[in-house]
């Protein structure tokens, strides 16, 4: 499926591109963009209506790339205008807010979002995703912490930043490697490239870290019914310490869930006989 690809006349030459930002109102979308484009921070919300646009240039290796900005509006109110927009885009900035759970909680609806626009024949596969945590400098109020922000961005093979558009921390490094990635696609024949990341842990590790963040006792972590035996924890143990022991398994997030795994079983065994 070649649907993204841009058109170009020369190759090595000059490349048009279209970008979309997407994600949760207020959780700084229209401010990165601002940051990296005009080097400024503006601390009042002014909420984008429908969409803004803008168009800038960046050079890329050899190669002029046009990029073609669509700064989408967060709120529900406006999908009607977002939906129009969907269709022919290289590059996705997705951006939640570390103190908002909610809005990383939405990221898989605004990828579901993106899709059902597209329709049964659009490919998310040769887009360019990058995700954005954005707001680090409020350290005080985050709850998204980052291991889970790139267990999340990495399973899917998108980029994953953590971004202050206040303090400009993280800004140029994302939107270079976003640009760089979508010229490697385009040069690729819209496939994305491979990341080391992506391709070096499996939906079952990242599964498995994200069910037990989300377990509520010992029990529950380790996979058992309460009141299994001595054997049934040892061998449940033994399953996800394989999984995801530290030498073995690099998906984020995982030392600290192989660490909570053996404090899980050593506090079951003290209470069973
Ligand atoms: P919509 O256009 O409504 O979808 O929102 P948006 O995602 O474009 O958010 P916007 O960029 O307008 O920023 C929302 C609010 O968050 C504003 O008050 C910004 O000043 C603030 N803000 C954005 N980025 C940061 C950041 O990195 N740190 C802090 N502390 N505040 C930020
Ligand atoms: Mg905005």
């Amino acid at each position: 499926m070649e649907a993204n690809i841009p058109k170009r006349k020369e190759p090595g030459k000059s490349l048009r591109i279209k970008v979309i930002s997407m994600g949760n109102a207020e959780v700084g979308k229209s401010c990165i963009i601002k940051r990296y484009c005009e080097k400024r921070f503006v601390s009042k919300y002014l909420a984008t209506i429908g969409i803004d646009y803008g168009v800038t240039k960046v050079q890329v290796r050899d190669r002029e790339i046009k990029v073609n900005i669509f700064d989408m509006a967060g709120h529900p109110f406006f999908y009607e205008v977002r939906n129009e927009f969907y269709k022919d885009t290289q590059g996705v900035i997705l951006v939640y807010d570390v103190g908002q759970k909610d809005s990383f909680d939405a990221l898989d609806a605004w990828l579901a979002e993106m899709k059902q626009d597209l329709g049964p024949h659009g490919n998310m596969e040769n887009i360019v995703f990058a995700v954005c945590a954005n707001k680090i400098d409020c350290a005080k109020h985050r709850c998204v912490d980052e291991s889970e922000g790139r267990l999340w961005a990495e399973s899917k093979g998108f980029l994953y930043f953590e971004t202050s558009a206040q303090t400009g921390e993280g800004i140029s490094e994302m939107f270079q490697t976003f640009y760089v990635s979508i010229v490697d696609l385009c040069e690729n024949g819209g496939k994305r490239p491979i990341t080391n990341s992506s391709a070096s842990f499996t939906k079952e590790q990242a599964d498995t870290i994200r069910r037990i963040r989300n377990s509520k006792d010992s029990w529950d972590m380790l996979g058992v019914k309460p009141g299994a035996s001595r054997d049934e924890v040892n061998k449940a143990y033994r399953k996800l310490a394989v999984l995801l022991h530290p030498d073995k398994c690099v998906a984020p997030g995982s030392e600290d869930a192989f660490k909570a795994v053996v404090n899980a079983r050593t506090a079951l065994l003290k209470n069973i006989k």
